[in-house]
């Protein structure tokens, strides 16, 4: 058995939050390498997007293991050294505990891990996003599991035709349910529809009950008890033979659908695909950003990446979220391009509230 981790943080940016400075990268590689080297991991892959920080790691030691996830703590540790020295902005911004005690998971790092039996051509999509929140897979994974509009295989693929199952969590109350699609889509629909507070986890195969999808759900703002950021989550998506193909996996990001998250984490923005090249969000602190790291995976080693929207047909999508851009800028601070006050993470809202309390009067 193959397991394959992916951790992530933003241990500080350059510049302000914009994109990452080279060095962090670097400090990253030689860590991983040094645990490559001693026989911890079999393979890594580090990249980044945005301001965030990714570590694709391979290994056998199954999901939640100490020693991996104290690697990967021990490493934004290092980086953010690196960060600190060259003032970097908001340098571990992500790393919310002291101590490391056993489990990186509820320490502000988003994590996304599975352990499957390496197939005969095992292919693996890695989404990974910025400047957005841990319920922005919700509506691509309803489509590549859950649509025939857009995963025709769902139809016409005996090994699909049976549908997925769906493990939907309730991040707030830490509760969790399955729905199996098609015949429970209505019902999951009216929770995954709203995913500030339903996130899928995971996605399995109806029949093997081969695990497809998993994606990191740490919600940073319910760890902390306060705004440090947006949650920047990733998702790994297998591909190919009974799970839907590269092109039904990368298909519904030819939309740039609305998610929570662009400036100070308080505002509704279009996710825009891009290269890891191009994810440097910039204008209004974005537009939120996701990029796809294609992999086979041959003996746990990666073969690739590939950047998956390093493809003029994803320029559509991206010309579309400039228009959609500007057009919820234009709201300024109005909603529903600001979060409604509840959803807001950063707000004044207590401060002023206080200073106007006696002006307040009765009508
Ligand atoms: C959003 C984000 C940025 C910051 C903004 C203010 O997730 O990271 O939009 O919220 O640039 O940053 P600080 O408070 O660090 O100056
Ligand atoms: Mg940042
Ligand atoms: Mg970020």
């Amino acid at each position: 058995m193959i397991t394959l981790s992916v951790v992530k943080a933003d241990v500080g940016g350059y510049v302000g939050h914009s994109s990452m400075h080279p060095d962090i990268i670097d400090k990253a590689k030689e860590s991983l390498e040094r645990e490559k080297r001693s026989g911890l991991l079999i393979d890594f892959h580090v990249t980044r997007c945005g301001d965030d920080l990714q570590l694709i790691m391979t290994h056998g030691l199954g999901v939640d293991n100490e020693r991996v996830h104290k690697l990967s703590w021990d490493t934004f540790l290092e980086c953010t050294q690196v960060a600190k020295k060259l003032k970097l902005h908001g340098a571990g911004q992500d790393l919310l505990r002291d101590a490391f005690s056993g489990n990186i998971r509820g320490m502000g790092p988003g994590v996304a891990e599975m352990e499957f039996e390496e197939r005969e051509a095992e292919t693996i999509i890695i989404f990974m996003a910025d400047k957005t929140s841990a319920g922005a897979w919700n509506l691509p994974l309803y489509k590549i599991f859950a649509d025939p509009f857009n995963t025709i295989g769902l139809v016409i693929a005996e090994n699909m035709h049976c549908g997925f199952r769906f493990d939907v969590q309730d991040v707030k109350e830490h509760k969790r349910i399955f729905f199996n699609a098609p015949e429970e889509i209505y019902d999951m629909l009216v929770f995954i529809g709203a995913p500030s507070r339903y996130t899928v986890k995971a996605v399995y195969h109806r029949v093997t009950g081969e695990i497809a999808s998993v994606s990191s759900t740490e919600r940073l703002s319910l760890i902390a008890g306060r705004y440090v950021g947006k949650d920047d989550p990733v998702c790994i998506v297998r591909c190919q033979g009974d799970f839907p193909a590269v092109g039904e996996v990368l298909e519904p990001f030819t939309m740039p659908w609305l998610v929570e998250g662009w400036m100070r984490g308080s505002h509704h923005g279009p996710l825009m695909p891009v290269s890891v090249a191009e994810s440097n969000p910039s204008r209004f602190d974005g537009p939120p950003r996701v990029i796809a790291a294609g992999f086979q995976l041959s003996g746990g080693k990666f073969v690739g990446p590939r950047d998956m929207f390093d493809d003029p047909s994803f320029d559509e999508a991206r010309r579309q979220t400039n228009q959609i851009a500007d057009y919820l800028r234009r709201h300024g601070p109005f909603e529903p391009h600001r979060l409604p006050l509840e959803e807001m993470e950063y707000t004044t809202m207590p401060q002023v509230m206080k200073r106007l309390e006696g002006r307040f009067e009765n009508f």
